[in-house]
């Protein structure tokens, strides 16, 4: 493991080496960012969004709470939404779950943990939503990569139908939602197609990335 002390030498090292590479960079980024995505993922240390997209300092804006939950109340959720949106301007939200999510897991075996337990609570609704479906599987780690793919799914659906959302799509903001799923054991991002640009098409959208599954 890395002491802190080695942490802040790296950050050193890096900050050289970007600046090598381009000596202006750090004034450019001091002076405004413009990204033109927002990133709603998991807090899983294996799922950095800059790096598995390959993106710089400055181009993608981003929220991760776990299991990448997108809840009417969370003000904190909610914040990075409209502020996105609004004031930054993104074109494309991206919901990325994982497989294998620890939260997703301790939501279908139905894990005391703590707090947590309020917040995987609403996992827990999905499952019960689409029960059927999850029952008819072999073994739980089928069941557990299913319901990540149910849960970035109905986050997209969560992100269409808030307020920032919509008063955007009112005013004929172009903005995307786009559900992506990514695998721990080769890196790689799934897309769950189920990518929404306008109001009418969100349930719609859903429903067709369900079937699809
Ligand atoms: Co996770």
């Amino acid at each position: 493991m890395s002491s802190p002390k080695q942490l802040l030498e790296r950050n050193r090292a890096w900050a050289r080496e970007m600046a090598a590479h381009d000596p202006e960079c750090f004034h450019k980024l001091a002076a405004q960012q413009a990204p033109d995505y927002l990133w709603i993922g998991c807090s899983d240390s294996r799922v950095p969004a800059n790096q598995i997209v390959g993106l710089q300092p400055g181009e993608i804006f981003v929220h991760r709470n776990v299991s990448n939950l997108v809840i009417q109340t969370d003000l904190n959720c909610l914040s990075v939404l409209q502020y996105a949106v609004d004031v930054l301007q993104v074109k494309h939200i991206i919901v990325c779950g994982h497989y294998g999510c620890g939260g997703v897991l301790a939501a279908l075996r139905n894990d005391r943990l703590g707090l947590i337990d309020n917040w995987l609570r609403q996992i827990q609704n999905i499952a019960a939503k689409y029960q059927t479906a999850l029952d008819g599987l072999f073994d739980e780690e089928q069941r557990c990569d299913k319901l990540c793919e149910l849960n970035v799914i109905e986050q997209v659906l969560n992100v269409c139908h808030t307020t920032v959302l919509r008063d955007a799509w009112a005013r004929h903001q172009a903005v995307a939602i786009h559900g992506w799923i990514y695998r721990l054991q080769d890196g790689l991002i799934r897309d769950l197609n189920v990518s929404i640009s306008n109001p009418g098409t969100a349930d719609l959208a859903c429903r067709g990335a369900l079937l699809s599954l």
